[in-house]
């Protein structure tokens, strides 16, 4: 049974979880998991030469990676896999190479260290960079592309999830709204050949999409903004972890965008993990996104399912029914109002 000294201990790893992140990101940006056999060893030494960096250095941080299960590494400094450090290796099934880099990449994490600043009705991002999230990322190509790699890679695992949660049978033209790097497309088109896909965002997220991710063309990159209007003529609207980066006012814009590019019988999918308003009954990782919305974009946040209905009864749409998925996210499947 876990004793006092037991939750000394673990509110203590908490407390210092920062350390292992960004120890983890050190390792992951120079890409150790891979440069490591899965079933073979490396001197640490030609991990470093490899890297380009100093050996010593380098050991000390897988050194202190192992000692949480990520990475084994021996006295004379030959390391090698664990099952967790494997989840690293960027070939890895549903691999956490991208969401290692991500966390702590500097705009992130900066804006972590203004997180007071949402106390006061500001937004922490906004205060420490002086821009908006978005903005940040498109004067922040190398960050842009492991964010986008990070969603596509998301260990929610909601891309696949969608696709089998969801009956698409019949469903022709499918514009994912605010879609990233088409991921869910990719995943939603390999089990229906028959339907076809848009990716509409950013124009600096969908330029970098290379050619041969557009499931043979059967996907079209769109680049524009949704505050501005969305593609038309789709039987069916996405909106994949979308609404959860804006405050209700900026989600409701971005719902009559699509409402108004909709026709009377097509429908509308906001995809969200709900919040649980219990944490006691919630997933931890749910309330620490929330936390990152907050630190992100201020007044942006996670929502429950009666929040999310208010919002889309707000821009004109019906909530038909919840659609759990084997992820942590729920298809909310929504109609244009009558
Ligand atoms: C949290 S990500 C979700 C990406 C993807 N739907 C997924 O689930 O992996 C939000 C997306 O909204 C896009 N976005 C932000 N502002 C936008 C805008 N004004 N117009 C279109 N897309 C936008 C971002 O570039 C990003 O790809």
């Amino acid at each position: 049974m876990a004793g006092p000294e037991d939750d000394r201990l673990a509110v203590d790893l908490l407390i210092r979880g920062f350390q292992v992140s960004r120890t983890i990101r050190l390792v992951a940006d120079l890409g150790i998991a891979d440069r490591i056999a899965p079933d073979g060893k490396s001197s640490v030494a030609d991990l470093a030469a490899a890297s380009g960096v100093l050996a010593e250095p380098l050991l000390r941080a897988i050194r202190a990676l192992a000692a949480f299960g990520i990475f084994r590494v021996d006295a004379g400094g030959m390391a090698c896999h664990t099952p967790r450090s494997l989840l690293l290796r960027s070939d890895a099934p549903d691999s956490l190479h991208p969401s290692a880099r991500f966390w702590t990449a500097a705009g992130s994490w900066r804006a972590w260290e203004a997180l007071d600043a949402a106390l006061h009705g500001r937004n922490p991002h906004q205060a420490a960079w002086g821009t908006s999230r978005f903005d940040y990322l498109r004067s922040h190509p190398d960050e842009a592309r492991i964010f986008d790699a990070f969603m596509a890679n998301f260990p929610d695992d909601r891309h696949a999830a969608i696709a089998t949660a969801y009956d698409f049978t019949g469903v022709r033209l499918i514009a994912d709204i605010g879609g990233g790097n088409g991921e869910t497309l990719r995943r939603i088109l390999a089990l229906y050949p028959a339907a076809k896909g848009i990716v509409f965002d950013r124009a600096d997220v969908v330029a970098a999409i290379p050619p041969e991710a557009l499931a043979g063309g059967r996907i079209t990159p769109r680049g524009g903004s949704f505050f501005d209007g969305v593609p038309a003529g789709a039987n069916l609207y996405l909106l994949v972890r979308v609404l959860h980066d804006w405050p209700d006012e900026d989600a409701t814009r971005i719902l009559r965008s699509c409402r108004s590019g909709m026709a009377a019988e097509a429908r509308l999918l906001v995809v969200e993990g709900l919040i649980e308003p219990d944490p006691s009954r919630g997933r931890p990782t749910e309330y620490l996104t929330d936390m990152q919305m907050m630190a992100m974009f201020g007044t942006a946040r996670e929502r429950t399912e009666a929040e999310f209905g208010r919002l889309l009864d707000e821009a004109g749409f019906a909530l038909t029914r919840a659609v759990p998925t084997g992820s942590a996210v729920t298809i909310l499947e929504a109609a244009p109002a009558p």
